[in-house]
């Protein structure tokens, strides 16, 4: 089953390469939330490939038309995670999809097409990038790139997310706000960044993410330092295990979260 979702999370990302410049933009919520014509084509794409691999399996994906089955195997998609990257260029975006069993991540998947980078895990045995191994960094907090989302679509988070990127510039080496949650947490799941925060997110945006961090080796939580729930919105954080207590006690400060 990896291998299959990992072949139809290329074939989208193959989809995303081949995009012409003219995306066919919508407002969604409100001027930070936008869709293109892609975002939805890609989805019913995934849906298809995905129900002729696993009937079974229900459905949920960022552009809507879900569907339920009563056996606890969820797919969880985002046919664009960085869609705001894609509009405009940024070469920053990817294909995710996540296999569930109730709470129980089993296979994380993550393709971006422009780095031609495949991360993947399955549970218990261990993240892979392109077929090798990965693992969370061993860099201490002080020497640490944190990489955080803005929740866009939520203006009452933007005051607590610059606190905390604040606060972050004091304790650690630097920053990072790059456009794509999946590929943030992925980052961190390969060493490449130690910590990723963001005060929101939908489960589309961290659900494959958060396999591939924690078969990798990092710590994968909400900010409050809870377990992660895919049924709803939530905060997320992902560190790697020198960073945590330290980011945490740095998140606890804060009487909003
Ligand atoms: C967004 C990206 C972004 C994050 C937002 C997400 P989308 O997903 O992951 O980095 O800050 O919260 O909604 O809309 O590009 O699929
Ligand atoms: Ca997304």
């Amino acid at each position: 089953m990896l291998n299959q979702i990992c072949a139809i999370a290329r074939e989208a990302g193959k989809i995303i390469l081949d995009a012409s410049p003219e995306k066919q933009v919508e407002k969604k919520s409100s001027r930070h939330d936008l869709v293109t014509y892609y975002d939805k084509f890609i989805q019913d794409y995934i849906q298809i490939r995905l129900k002729s691999l696993c009937f079974e399996a229900s459905f949920q994906g960022e552009e809507g038309i879900n569907s339920s089955s009563g056996n606890g195997m969820r797919f969880i998609v985002d046919p664009i995670d960085g869609t705001a990257n894609f509009i405009r260029g940024m070469n920053r975006s990817c294909v995710s999809i996540a296999l569930y069993d109730g709470e129980l991540g089993e296979i994380g998947v993550v393709y971006n097409p422009y780095l031609n980078e495949l991360f993947c895990a399955q549970r218990g045995q261990g993240a892979a990038l392109n077929g090798k191994p990965i693992h969370a960094s061993d860099v201490k907090i002080e020497d640490a790139l944190v990489e955080f989302g803005t929740s866009p679509y939520q203006p009452s988070l933007y005051d607590l997310t610059f606190r905390i990127a604040r606060a972050a510039m004091d304790l650690c080496m630097d920053v990072r706000r790059a456009g794509s949650a999946a590929l943030d947490i992925c980052d961190v799941a390969a060493g490449r960044g130690d910590i990723f925060f963001e005060c929101s997110l939908a489960p589309w945006d961290f659900a494959a993410g958060a396999i591939i961090a924690r078969e990798a080796g990092c710590m994968v939580c909400n900010m409050r330092g809870e377990p992660l729930n895919t049924e709803s919105k939530s905060s997320v954080f992902v560190s790697n295990k020198y960073c945590f207590s330290p980011f945490l006690a740095l998140l606890e400060q804060l009487p909003d979260i």
